[in-house]
């Protein structure tokens, strides 16, 4: 089945995102000097980077100060034929987050999964290395359904901080293994 990112649901998210930044980000921020990256989705010929068009063209934006991130080679292809004036980044958003020297004012995941371990470490990232400006706009997207128990738990504790001051309640070392947290903040720690 050929999915299509032009649906109601997604134009709807797309408003919503545009009305946010136009409200948060543009008090302080002028349009042409916003920086953006996103992941601009190429699933079909002629629909490219729908959240291009309908979030950043229509609040000015400058297609130039958008950097499109796209870890499939078809779809970064058909991106860089799509000739958007964007620059289209062939790489899994993490990789590019490790490496970046720029800072951005939007950064945009529409992830088309679960928050993966994978995609929480962007967010680390993100964090670690400072590449969201002051005042900048973080926006995630992932599917919440099909969790198990473990990983609704592991979810919730991401975010406590727990998992870096310990927590003598914390089961999900027993359940994910041993030094899970540790071997995280370790490797993280040494990237930023
Ligand atoms: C949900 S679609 C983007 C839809 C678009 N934002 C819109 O509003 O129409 C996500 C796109 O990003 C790509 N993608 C997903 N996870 C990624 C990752 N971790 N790094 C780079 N690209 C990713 C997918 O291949 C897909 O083309």
């Amino acid at each position: 089945m050929v999915m299509s990112y032009n649906d109601p649901k997604k134009h709807e998210a797309r408003v919503k995102m545009r009305e946010f930044i136009q409200k948060y980000l543009f008090s302080i921020k002028k349009p042409l000097q916003t920086k953006v990256v996103c992941f601009p989705g190429a699933e079909v010929e002629g629909e490219e980077a729908l959240e291009v068009k309908e979030v950043y063209d229509s609040l000015g934006i400058p297609r130039a100060n958008v950097v499109g991130l796209e870890y499939d080679a078809n779809k970064a292809q058909r991106l860089e034929r799509a000739n958007l004036g964007i620059r289209v980044v062939n790489a899994l958003d993490a990789i590019f987050f490790e490496k970046t020297g720029e800072k951005f004012d939007v950064i945009s995941l529409d992830y088309t999964g679960h928050q993966t371990n994978e995609a929480v470490h962007s967010l680390e990232l993100i964090a670690g290395r400072q590449v969201l400006q002051p005042y900048g706009i973080l926006c995630t997207n992932y599917a919440a359904k099909r969790e198990s128990k473990a990983l609704q738990l592991l979810m919730f504790h991401r975010w406590t901080r727990q998992d870096i001051i310990g927590d003598p309640n914390n089961k999900l070392d027993d359940i994910f293994g041993g030094n899970f947290y540790k071997d995280r903040v370790e490797k993280l720690r040494r990237i930023i």
